[in-house]
């Protein structure tokens, strides 16, 4: 029984987001967006289709209490025509890993993700959150031949949020109102910038030990949470979902994110976290920000290491 008649066959321009890897990270980003309502369709994409089918179906059934988002478990042909495809596949740190462990297996699994999705899609904007994240997001770089604008990692963006946070936490501030940052890699050689952290436009008071404390506890997150519970993926969700309304949004937000440098304070040709300028076009601009002597030195470290994985699977 026909209720209405039908007008027109148009259908209005529809946001695609698909998220490849439903495990901790990847589900908990979807149902974010979703309860978010960032795009009107979201595909779910994983090796173990029967997983992405539940979290699909179970998505659905909550839609009458959210806005009107078409939720599917797909497949790579459904990559066609996405706005954002975010990569969270992969193996995840366990306890005693770093980051960097990964780095073999998540290559390998990279190598079918990324070639798959070339098949179907080659205007979207790749939102890479799979560690080691720098050198992941190089690599899909790479392997994609797309420019680098449209490959984006999520870098530091997580840890400058529990940079702010712990600082917030000290100062009893809204960590939204504390303007810090943590550059580099997305890991054990990341780079506290306290020459340019504030509150208010003021310096932070803050002595050494405070400082010590909260960079420690900022680097560290990561093992103190999967020491406690497994693995992380609600703050992580929250950043993706960030990078996600920027891009959306074509807000030109200056986000933590990783992408490829070129004469970034003398070094170029890796992936690494820097504040960029984020827009519908992905990274509009790289922001170059001056470094006391200290966090130069730091950031080179951490650029170094980057560079020495990246040549490791370049070989
Ligand atoms: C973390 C993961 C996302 O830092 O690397 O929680």
């Amino acid at each position: 029984m026909s209720i209405s008649e039908k007008v027109s066959n148009e259908s209005g321009k529809k946001t695609r987001i698909v998220v490849i890897g439903t495990g901790a990270v990847g589900s908990t980003t979807a149902y974010t967006l979703l309860l978010r309502e960032r795009m009107s369709e979201l595909v779910l994409i994983d090796y173990n289709q029967a997983k992405a089918k539940g979290d699909a179906l179970d998505m659905n059934h909550g839609l009458p209490f959210t806005g009107k988002v078409d939720v599917w478990a797909g497949d790579y042909s459904d990559c066609a025509g996405a706005d954002i495809i975010i990569i969270s596949a992969g193996v995840a740190q366990k306890q005693g890993e770093t980051r960097l462990d990964l780095l073999k297996r998540n290559v390998d699994i990279f190598n079918h993700i990324v070639e798959e999705v070339m098949k179907y899609n080659d205007t979207g904007i790749l939102l890479v959150a799979t560690n080691p994240v720098d050198i992941m997001s190089y690599f899909t770089w790479k392997k994609s031949g797309w420019p680098s604008n449209r490959i984006i990692g999520s870098g530091t963006l997580l840890d400058s949020a529990r940079f702010r946070y712990l600082i917030g936490e000290k100062l009893d501030v809204d960590p939204r109102s504390i303007h810090a940052s943590i550059i580099g890699e997305h890991g054990d050689s990341e780079v506290p910038l306290w020459s340019l952290a504030n509150f208010a436009g003021l310096p932070l008071e803050l002595n050494e030990d405070d400082k010590k404390e909260i960079f420690e506890n900022t680097r560290d997150a990561a093992y103190q949470i999967i020491e406690a519970k497994g693995s992380t993926y609600y703050a992580i969700a929250l950043a993706l979902d960030r990078i996600c309304t920027a891009i959306l949004r074509d807000e030109g937000a200056v986000l933590n994110v990783s992408t490829l440098i070129s004469s970034y304070h003398n070094m170029s040709d890796i992936y690494l976290g820097v504040p960029c300028i984020v827009d519908r076009t992905g990274v509009r601009e790289i922001i170059t920000l001056p470094l006391t002597e200290e966090e130069e030195k730091q950031l080179q470290k951490s650029g170094n290491k980057i560079r020495e994985m990246i040549e490791s699977i370049s070989e």
